[in-house]
């Protein structure tokens, strides 16, 4: 006898998946997981197909629940299911006919550039803006994503004028369009979606009407922000990405801190920052639950150099070679790559820079490209960790981790003598997933999953320790 079982949609930025987990012992049963496409129209431009999102999530539930079938796993069993999604990404459809008014604009999407520059230029520095939302004005969020659709897609702009526009984060259009659409779906986010907005206040927990107004903003089109864990209609639960891996690795004490290596790299640690990082609102596990906060250290591109270096330079035919041709070498032989392709974000918030390798000589070869490839994932941790250091005063004792490039067991080493302290990656690596699923499974009226630190299974890990000591030197 199985027991209750819990699922997660978990929409991240380069693919879709639902996975199904026991809710008793976090085993995962069954999973089905679909690419997205991206399209990049212009320089600088990362759009998605909003139809097509939606139809991967129904065809990630379809196959995985014909596996399940096949497992003779009873499906009636699923007792809920939550979301997890890329944050910040930003949509606006029309209620009435359901269409999606243009493509997601994608969180990388930097076409906000001149807008953002205008308004730093407007409030520099840490302003009342930064303090509501705990964020630097960035092409980063979605509030100058919605704005530009405002202004230059004549349909968006008339949906709003005649009152049949909906904005929302991938979360709000699954949803909406799960829970019944134009006739009738929940229009509704959660706190750590709407974090990321630039239109929340992290002090209220609302939206901010002088933020709304700022960004001109018609407060009408907003989602309503509810709890990370709570039902919405058919589904219970809804965390941005970053926040379900946070509650997934169990990250529930002080002076823990997570890196999730998705197509970005993101650490968290909860504290507010005075270093260019992210205050952003970690989760808000009921209605009547306190909010937490979490400080996030936000990398652009991490993951996204794989299919870069394998499309783009074409140095290697599959994903999984990256590991082999770095370690032939074992060294980048003093080559560094600085992939700053859509800018940099944390600590340098700088749209303007671009991407460099530098340090070539005739000797470079690929396989050192590859190599200085997984240091840049690194070195661009080491100063999120360097700055989170200065801004909490906690040095951490070890870096939990999740994401997709963990499997990169060099990278996990490299990563580890980078910074001096353990990283320690859990065996059942869909982190964020489970997180999903765990406020899913606790939301009230679910109950079939306890949050309670103490009830929570230790989950079996791997740890890679550092091989050199802080002064570069191997022990
Ligand atoms: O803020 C963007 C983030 O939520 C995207 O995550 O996993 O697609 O890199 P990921």
């Amino acid at each position: 006898m199985l027991g209750p079982l819990v699922a997660a949609i978990d929409q991240g930025t380069s693919s879709t998946r639902f996975l199904v987990f026991n809710a008793k012992t976090a085993e995962l049963l069954s999973h089905h997981q679909v690419e997205i496409k991206q399209s990049f129209p212009k320089e600088g431009w990362v759009e998605e197909d909003p139809k097509e999102i939606l139809q991967s999530v129904y065809e990630c539930m379809d196959r995985t629940c014909e596996k399940m079938t096949q497992l003779n796993i009873d499906i009636s069993n699923i007792k809920a299911v939550g979301v997890t999604n890329q944050r910040e990404t930003t949509l606006v459809w029309d209620k009435e006919t359901g269409e999606p008014l243009y493509n997601a604009i994608v969180w990388l999407d930097l076409r906000t550039q001149s807008t953002v520059e205008r308004l730093i230029n407007k409030t520099p520095g840490r302003n009342k803006n930064h303090l509501k939302t705990g964020l630097p004005i960035s092409t980063y969020f979605s509030a100058v994503k919605l704005r530009w659709l405002m202004d230059n897609v004549e349909k968006v702009h008339e949906a709003v004028l005649s009152h049949r526009a909906m904005f929302g984060t991938v979360d709000s259009w699954l949803i909406w369009s799960l829970t019944g659409g134009k006739k009738g779906g929940v229009h509704c986010t959660d706190v750590t979606n709407a974090s990321r907005t630039m239109l929340f206040n992290i002090h209220t927990m609302d939206w901010d009407p002088e933020l709304c107004k700022y960004f001109d903003i018609p407060m009408e089109i907003l989602p309503k922000v509810r709890s990370s864990s709570e039902i919405y209609g058919l589904m219970v639960s809804c965390l941005g990405d970053q926040s379900a891996a946070l509650v997934g690795q169990m990250c529930f004490k002080d002076g823990q801190a997570k890196n999730t290596y998705g197509t970005g790299c993101f650490l968290h640690i909860p504290v507010m920052s005075d270093h260019g990082l992210l205050t952003t609102v970690a989760y808000k596990l009921g209605r009547d639950k306190p909010a937490c906060y979490a400080l996030e250290g936000s990398v652009a591109i991490a993951g996204a150099v794989v299919p870069w270096l394998k499309n783009n330079l074409g140095i290697i035919q599959t994903s999984t070679e990256l590991e082999q041709l770095a370690a032939d070498v074992g060294t980048s032989y003093g080559c560094y790559f600085v992939p700053a392709f859509s800018g940099l974000y944390a600590p340098y918030w700088e749209p303007s820079a671009r991407g460099i390798i530098c340090g070539l000589t005739q000797f470079t070869n690929r396989s050192h490209l590859a190599f200085a490839a997984l240091e840049a994932v690194c070195f661009q941790t080491r100063e999120i960790l360097d700055a989170m250091n200065q801004d909490s005063g906690i040095h951490l004792s070890q870096l939990q981790v999740d994401g997709g490039m963990t499997s990169n067991r060099l990278l996990m080493q490299l990563q580890a003598d980078i910074l001096c302290i353990p990283v320690v990656k859990p065996s059942m690596p869909e982190t964020t997933a489970l997180g999903a699923a765990m406020a899913a499974g606790a939301a009230e009226g679910v109950s079939v999953w306890s949050l309670n630190p103490e009830d929570l299974t230790e989950v079996t890990s791997e740890k890679f320790e550092p091989q050199i000591n802080p002064e570069g030197k191997g022990i």
